[in-house]
């Protein structure tokens, strides 16, 4: 009797093991806002090579989307690397197979993002959305050749830990550069 409470109270409290610690083991699944806030930037875009197929409401796992990788030890959304690939068909001619349309500020919701590639892509002409300066924890911001023009946003320059930024071949205005000299590395266009 006394023995079988015992076991009793041992499993208890390693589901409160598990349970306290998910830092511990892999994280598995995605963290669901951060699911809704990915499949909400799917949304926003006009994805007419279907590269952004993995991306869907049956596959609940966001870190096997295409581009998609998280943390291991927090279980956050830390990474965003969807450059355009190259289009074979026209290789030579440097044309990619480029996702269209806006970039969704639910990008807003993936607060732990490090790295964000979108090179390559095609924005049509739009601005770089100021809210990406809110993304405090970047580090990586690649934002080349896609057809990006206006002003770029000085709130750029609040990524205090950007260490990479690369705007070039766009058709951008820079607009007072000041806020640049923070970064310790910029690709001039
Ligand atoms: C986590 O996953 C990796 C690779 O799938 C595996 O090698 C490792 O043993 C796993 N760790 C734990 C604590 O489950
Ligand atoms: C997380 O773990 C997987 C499997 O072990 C590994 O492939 C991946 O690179 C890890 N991710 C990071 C950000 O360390
Ligand atoms: C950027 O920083 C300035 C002041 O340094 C602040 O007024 C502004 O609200 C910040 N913008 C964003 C998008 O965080
Ligand atoms: C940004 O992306 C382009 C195209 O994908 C690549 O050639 C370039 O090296 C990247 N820039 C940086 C600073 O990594």
């Amino acid at each position: 009797m006394a023995g079988r409470s015992f076991q009793h109270l041992l499993s208890f409290l390693m589901l409160l093991l598990l349970c306290a610690k998910p830092g511990m083991g892999n994280v598995t699944g995605c963290i669901e806002r951060e699911r809704q806030a990915l499949l909400h930037f799917k949304h926003g875009l006009v994805d007419d090579f279907g590269l952004l197929f993995s991306w869907g409401d049956d596959n609940r796992d966001c870190c096997q989307w295409r581009g998609v990788q998280r943390s291991n030890q927090s279980g956050h959304i830390i990474m965003l690397h969807l450059p355009a690939p190259p289009n074979e068909e026209y290789d030579e001619y440097g044309i990619y197979q480029s996702l269209r349309g806006d970039i969704s500020p639910s990008l807003l919701e993936l607060e732990h993002l490090t790295h964000l590639d979108l090179s390559c892509n095609d924005f049509e002409g739009r601005h770089i959305p100021p809210f990406l300066g809110s993304l405090s924890r970047m580090q990586y911001l690649n934002l080349s050749q896609a057809n990006l023009a206006q002003t770029v946003p000085t709130q750029l320059g609040n990524h205090s830990n950007l260490l990479s930024l690369d705007l070039s071949d766009n058709y951008l205005n820079f607009g007072n550069l000041e806020w640049l000299s923070r970064l310790s590395s910029f690709k001039t266009p």
